[in-house]
């Protein structure tokens, strides 16, 4: 493992999660030995594989034993082709990835699947994160399975679903007054004073390892033929991160030859990544947070430096949309595609619309957009997006007027 800052080595034996010269900010890169994992990891060898999840990747994944694996299906979500959305938008090919279809219900679980694979191989019995809602529900489900327990730290204001989620599958919730910064800096005391396994994405190396599988399954799905420009939520800064390392991984085992450029998409309201791409700077300052998508709900991003790396050495681009952008792309996804995303699980396709609208994409671009979690997990959210349904007593005059009104028939 190398840290990103001052790109000190460690081995996986140090036990070390960031890099101790650089503090938090230090997060780990994970490196393998590219030449002999190619050997068993090639085009040809995941023509033939029958697995249809994370795991076909495995020689490139940070687990050591099979038995970790958890039973859970995850990755190899779907990714849909839409003409309509290149027509409407004037680019060639446009690819939705829907990773909604996790098992439970967002992009998280691929990190959690390994996370908690990891836990198991090196003998933990309690694991903990702090989350805006996804990560820690995604989290309690896999422990479950697993055996093991939970203790999860989520903003007060995380959407019920989320909470519920994590209630159902057994976790202990910790509500934290004051936003997911909050939870972040309590949980990260409790996790030391305890000695509990850190499911942290921005800290423990590893889990950006199950993110990058997105990547990857998008590489694979279009025949190795990478789109041009990816689209990605961002928040703390993990997903995109990982999204780079996929196909930078991919690249460095020789089974592709470029990386597409990767556009990270803030909300107006929480953009301090963006403001640091904007600006050149070489660190993120910390700003507030105030989005109707819970999930990028985050002013002080903790992998800000794996982020950053990913736009720039990508040669991507950083763009904010505001609320409203991002609840009209709700209903025109869903109603393009059948794929419903929460608030950020939509963030991504809204900045696409966006820089498609201010002739910011060439008309050949082939662009894939990451869609991070479900409609379900967010009603209150998806529910701005929409009108109000029609109340009716169960009599066909009043529902010919009603529609009448409605419907203009
Ligand atoms: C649905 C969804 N989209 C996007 C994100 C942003 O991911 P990251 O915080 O890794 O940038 C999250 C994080 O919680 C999420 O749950």
């Amino acid at each position: 493992m190398t840290c990103v800052l001052c790109g000190r080595g460690f081995d996986p034996e140090d036990e070390v999660m960031t890099c101790p010269d650089c503090g938090l900010d230090g997060t780990l890169d994970v490196t393998y030995d590219y030449e002999s994992a190619a050997e068993k990891l090639n085009q040809n060898v995941l023509a033939r594989d029958p697995r249809r999840d994370l795991w076909r990747y495995r020689e490139v994944l940070p687990v050591i034993e099979e038995g970790s694996i958890p039973a859970l299906d995850v990755g190899w979500t779907p990714l849909y082709g839409s003409d309509r959305l290149a027509g409407e938008y004037g680019v060639r090919e446009v690819w939705v990835k829907d990773d909604g279809r996790n098992p439970t219900g967002s992009l998280k679980d691929r990190a959690s699947a390994v996370g908690v694979a990891k836990a198991l191989d090196t003998q933990q019995k309690v694991v903990s994160c702090a989350s805006t809602g996804n990560a820690a529900s995604s989290l309690a489900g896999f422990a479950a399975t697993a055996g093991l327990s939970s203790v999860i730290f989520v903003p007060e204001t995380a959407p019920s679903a989320k909470v519920a989620q994590l209630l159902v599958y057994g976790a202990e919730v910790v509500l934290v007054r004051g936003g997911y910064e909050k939870a972040f800096d309590l949980a990260t005391e409790a996790i030391a004073t305890w000695g509990w396994y850190n499911r942290n994405c921005a800290i423990n190396p590893y889990l950006v390892e199950g993110k990058k599988t997105c990547a990857m399954e998008v590489a694979e799905q279009l025949n190795w033929d990478l789109p041009d420009t990816v689209f990605v939520s961002v928040g703390d800064g993990c997903i995109i991160s990982g999204v780079y390392k996929g196909f930078l991984d991919l690249l460095r085992l020789g089974i592709t030859d470029r990386i597409p450029r990767i556009v990270g998409v803030q909300a107006e309201g929480a953009a301090p990544i963006w403001k640091a791409f904007r600006e050149k700077a070489r660190r993120v300052q910390f700003g507030p947070a105030r989005t109707v998508a819970d999930s990028i709900s985050v002013g002080a991003p903790r992998n800000w430096a794996k982020a950053l790396r990913a736009v720039r050495e990508s040669f991507g681009e950083m763009v904010t949309v505001t609320d409203s952008e991002i609840l009209s792309a709700i209903p025109e996804l869903a109603r393009a595609t059948g794929v419903f995303g929460e608030p950020a699980g939509v963030t991504g396709f809204a900045g696409f619309r966006k820089m498609a609208r201010q002739g910011m994409l060439g008309k050949n671009e082939r662009v894939a957009v990451i869609v991070t979690g479900n409609g379900l997990k967010d009603i209150e959210g998806a529910k701005k997006s929409v009108s109000e349904p029609l109340v009716v007593d169960p009599d066909l005059d009043q529902l010919k007027s009603a529609l009448g009104d409605r419907l203009g028939i």
